[in-house]
């Protein structure tokens, strides 16, 4: 209790140097950083310490990889190549929920198995994909829609073309 009394006005003492001593807020939390000794700790620790990092955080979004890059799902049915293939270049779309108006999801390997306009939607799939249809490289998005690697396209249509069938395989993320 004592103690960390101490402490709050050890930090408000040492953030009004900060602020006094630099002009924009920005550099407040980079000269906080920098202090030498206990001092750094006490300063790191309220939730008061002014917020920095906004251009900081703006960078970062840059360089990181699309959102949907992440999206694999583990015992999903796929063989783990195709999971590497709907990953970077379906479930942009054909997620759940679905995004861009897709029409439907590919989430699961059963996903592919239902019925749209009388067909299983993997021999859609096939249709599409060997048309160069699907990714649909004209829809008006940003980033713009990559088309599938050689490798990728061929991985996709040896699948589709085997029978589209269920794997248990566990894929490493
Ligand atoms: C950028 C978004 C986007 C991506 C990425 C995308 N799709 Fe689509 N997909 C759509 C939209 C929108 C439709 C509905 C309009 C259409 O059929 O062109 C669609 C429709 C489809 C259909 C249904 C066609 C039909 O005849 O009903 C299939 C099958 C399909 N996509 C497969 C794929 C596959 C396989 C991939 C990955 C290799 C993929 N899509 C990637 C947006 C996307």
């Amino acid at each position: 209790m004592h103690e960390s009394k101490r402490m709050h006005s050890i930090a408000a003492g040492l953030l009004m140097l900060v602020f006094i001593g630099c002009e924009p807020t920005s550099s407040a939390g980079a000269a906080a950083e920098q202090a030498p000794g206990p001092a750094a700790v006490v300063v790191t620790a309220p939730s008061a310490v002014p917020s920095s990092s906004a251009p900081k955080v703006a960078s970062a979004e840059a360089l990181a990889p699309p959102p949907w890059a992440g999206r694999r799902v583990s015992g999903s049915g796929f063989p783990c190549a195709i999971e590497d293939v709907l990953a970077s270049s379906c479930r942009r779309c054909h997620w759940d929920p679905r995004e861009n108006d897709a029409p439907f999801s590919m989430v699961k390997w059963e996903d592919t198995q239902k019925m749209r306009s009388g067909k299983p939607i993997h021999v859609l799939m096939r249709q599409m994909v060997g048309a160069d249809l699907m990714p649909p490289l004209d829809l008006s998005v940003e980033p713009k829609v990559s088309p599938l690697s050689a490798a990728h396209k061929q991985t996709l249509l040896a699948w589709l073309d085997a029978g589209a069938k269920k794997s248990s395989e566990t894929c490493t993320p």
